[in-house]
């Protein structure tokens, strides 16, 4: 367990540094495309699992159906949606610095917007773990109503950096 965190720590600082001395010209279109990789997959998470609640919540805790839930929950957590945003900040953050020096309204106020999605990325961690343990007091109405979030932060971040209205 302790190996596979030096190992994640160690590629996380290879890119990184790959990142800080690649040519800005030839890279740019290339970062890009990457980051809109990343972010599709995250975003692909952060609409499907409160969806997935919506039908746990529907389940008997201990049934078949509740225990492959958590399952898929754990795994689309895990292998798809940390990995995913882990590397959307971390192209994005490059775009910004070497497209923007960080600078410009419609930046500053998507990277807010993308702070939203990050908080409702721990908020559905935590309802992972909660579920996982036969503990999830939330009515599938509170999961509805959560799976809207995350959409309408998307379509402001999608016109924030495409029209950059400000
Ligand atoms: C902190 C995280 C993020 C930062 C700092 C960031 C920053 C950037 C920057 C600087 C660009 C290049 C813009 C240009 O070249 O005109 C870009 C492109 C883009 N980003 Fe992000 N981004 C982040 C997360 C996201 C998220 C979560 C989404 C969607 C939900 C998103 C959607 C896009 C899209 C669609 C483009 C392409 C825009 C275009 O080429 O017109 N980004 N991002």
């Amino acid at each position: 367990m302790r190996m596979k965190g030096v190992g994640s720590a160690a590629i996380c600082l290879a890119l990184l540094a790959a990142l800080y001395f690649a040519d800005t010209d030839t890279w740019y279109p290339w970062i890009k495309s990457a980051h809109l990789v990343a972010v599709i997959s995250w975003m692909a998470g952060l609409l499907y699992l409160p969806r997935l609640f919506v039908y746990h919540t529907m389940e008997a805790p201990g049934s078949p159906a509740s225990e492959t839930f958590k399952i898929m929950e754990k795994r689309l957590l895990r292998y798809i949606m940390a990995p995913a945003m882990i590397a959307t900040w971390l192209f994005g953050l490059w775009l910004a610095w070497r497209g923007f020096a960080f600078g410009g309204g419609w930046l500053h106020a998507k990277t807010a917007a993308v702070g939203g999605l990050t908080a409702v990325h721990v908020y559905l961690g935590h309802a992972v773990g909660n579920f996982a343990a036969d503990a999830s007091p939330r009515s599938t109405r509170h999961w509805r109503i959560v799976n809207e979030i995350p959409t309408l932060l998307m379509i402001a971040i999608v016109v924030l950096v495409v029209v950059k209205p400000f």
